[in-house]
């Protein structure tokens, strides 16, 4: 087993480990990642021992972790094991609160919930019913924040939301300014969703419609461009609402016959129609190395693992609804990733802002994507296809209708010892605000000042305040190249990571553009506009000094 760090210890005591009644913790890290290998591989028809050892050697050589809800749940009673759900809302109280009391169940059982509001009627829009006026999918949204709060997921953490609204609907301008108040809908994350037409408006100025989802009818004619600057003064001020390109993601639905996605999970990556979840796992890059080359045989090989426990792990989860476990059983998603990508960067010498990182992106992520796909094909010669294959975008039998999603890694990356996701570290040295406070430390950080002499306690104290290296003369100049943090990288930067990444994976990329403090609206346009010239499937920006983010911020485990 690779030995877990005192942060990794902590995480995994709180809120992984299993507890008797009274509280008290009843397992060990290893009895974990043995209970989960186990659980999961007992999907297997034959050597399930052989691999159950398989899976617990990835887990616990940190080289593989699947996503919190599989790693908390497996083996016990609470067997549901993926973290991302999408439900529909229609326009009618009925399937309003039926959906809320289902996002009440997913929810309890450690996952988190994406919804599209477009349909419900704007505010002052009649109700026949009653003879009265509308509130509007604002409104409604509430509630899902006020219950979300009430629920712990899991009985480990409370849940998170992905709130979603068409920028043609009427109450797009209360959505996009709906989380301005402090502490207003901090169990979501919001979303414009944004199709070609809207972008066309932009682009030629000529009005956009704003429609009545009841009625069809075209209730006002505004400047798209007003929209999309009104998304970019809130991003700026509080690093919500995000973007989701609808077209995009449409253009890449694996299952159209199915029906059009409106909207993803909590954190964006995972795109999903009505009722789909997808269980998550992600490969931990900075054991994907030797010296300072990409090993491509060892990727290749985890990767093959990870799709297979992933595969395995959909049989043997349970689902809240019926309509849910209908929904995954029909298209198999499933999404295999990466952490962990800066630390590869540090291992091969790569500096995270420049042309090469690009590439290395391109090159991990294509190997990743091509291995997942050869690794489901084989998959369907031994179990069949996804049962709705034949009426899939597939012309060769395959077993999952996605393979592949870049996670946020929140917590994950934490039990790992590895950067989140595909980000850039945040600092070298730093206090994180999770579990009362947690001391993150780069290891290889330390362990490169130490072999080239300039370690000093004195020395990690000092820039456990800064949130950049780059002015401090005590840290040579290559090693300080290596350790550019989010806040040295520029935006168009982090944008052209996020595009190397999305260009290989099926589903989408969990990623935060940072900007600096003194970044102005019009920069944060510029950064909407990049990310739909690069053919991203959504975008968030975060502001430094901007609010906190809520939902998954500082204390994803909260
Ligand atoms: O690291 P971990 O597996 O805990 O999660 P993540 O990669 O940070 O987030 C993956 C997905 O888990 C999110 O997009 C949500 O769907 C879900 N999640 C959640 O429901 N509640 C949280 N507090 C964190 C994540």
């Amino acid at each position: 087993m690779a030995t877990l760090d005192e942060v990794a210890r902590t995480v995994l005591r709180e809120r992984y480990l299993r507890q008797d009644e009274a509280g008290t913790v009843i397992e060990t890290p290893d009895e974990l990642f043995r209970r989960v290998a186990d659980a999961v591989a007992a999907a297997e028809d034959d050597d399930v021992e052989g691999t159950a050892d398989r899976f617990y050697d990835a887990l616990s050589a940190l080289e593989f972790l699947p996503n919190s809800p599989t790693l908390m749940n497996a083996g016990t009673d609470l067997h549901q094991l993926a973290a991302c759900f999408v439900l529909p809302i229609e326009d009618s109280l009925v399937s309003i609160f039926e959906t809320l009391k289902r996002t009440a169940l997913i929810h309890q059982s450690g996952g988190g919930t994406g919804f599209s509001f477009s349909k419900i009627r704007p505010v002052g829009d009649v109700v026949a019913k009653t003879g009265g006026v509308a509130s509007g999918p604002v409104s409604f949204m509430r509630i899902f924040d006020v219950a979300t709060e009430q629920i712990k997921q899991g009985g480990r953490r409370r849940g998170a939301n992905m709130g979603v609204l068409d920028a043609s609907h009427p109450d797009v301008r209360a959505f996009v300014t709906a989380k301005h108040e402090a502490d207003a809908f901090r169990n979501f994350n919001l979303s414009v969703a944004t199709d070609a037409a809207f972008w066309d408006a932009v682009e030629s100025g000529e009005p956009y419609d704003l429609v009545n989802p009841r009625t069809g009818e075209t209730v006002d004619r505004v400047d798209a461009d007003a929209i999309l600057d009104l998304i970019a003064e809130l991003a700026w001020a509080t690093g919500d609402p995000g973007l989701l390109f609808l077209d995009e993601i449409n253009t890449h639905n694996p299952t159209p016959a199915l029906g059009r996605i409106e909207a993803t999970n909590p954190c964006g990556e995972v795109p999903l129609l009505p009722y789909e979840a997808c269980i998550l796992g992600s490969v931990n890059l900075g054991e994907m190395t030797d010296g300072d080359k990409i090993d491509r045989e060892k990727l290749a090989r985890t990767v093959r693992l990870g799709v297979r426990f992933l595969d395995d792990a959909l049989d043997v989860s349970t689902f809240p609804v019926a309509d849910i476990e209908r929904a995954v059983s029909r298209t198999r998603k499933v999404g295999v990733g990466v952490m962990g990508f800066h630390d590869m960067l540090v291992d091969i010498g790569v500096a995270y802002d420049s042309d090469e990182a690009v590439a290395v992106a391109d090159e991990v992520m294509q190997l990743v994507s091509e291995t997942a796909w050869e690794t489901s094909r084989r998959l369907a010669e031994e179990r069949g296809p996804f049962p709705v294959w034949s009426e899939s975008v597939f012309d060769d039998p395959v077993r999952n209708a996605t393979t592949t999603t870049i996670a946020p890694t929140g917590t994950i990356s934490m039990i790992a010892g590895a950067t989140a996701g595909i980000e850039p570290i945040y600092n070298v040295v730093y206090e994180k605000q999770v579990l009362g406070g947690l001391e993150m430390v780069n290891d290889r950080f330390v362990e490169i000042a130490k072999a080239r002499g300039f370690y000093d306690e004195d020395l990690l104290t000092d820039l456990k305040d800064r949130t950049s290296i780059q002015d401090v003369d005590a840290i040579p100049a290559d090693v300080k190249r290596l350790f550019q943090t989010a806040h040295d990288v520029p935006p168009e930067r982090h944008v052209a990571v996020q595009a190397a990444f999305q260009h290989h994976v099926d589903n989408a990329v969990s990623k935060t553009v940072n900007l600096p403090s003194d970044a102005s609206v019009d920069d944060v346009r510029t950064v909407f506009l990049a990310a739909r010239d690069q053919g991203l499937k959504g975008i968030t920006v975060f502001r430094s000094g901007a609010r906190p983010e809520q939902v998954l911020g500082d204390d994803p485990l909260k």
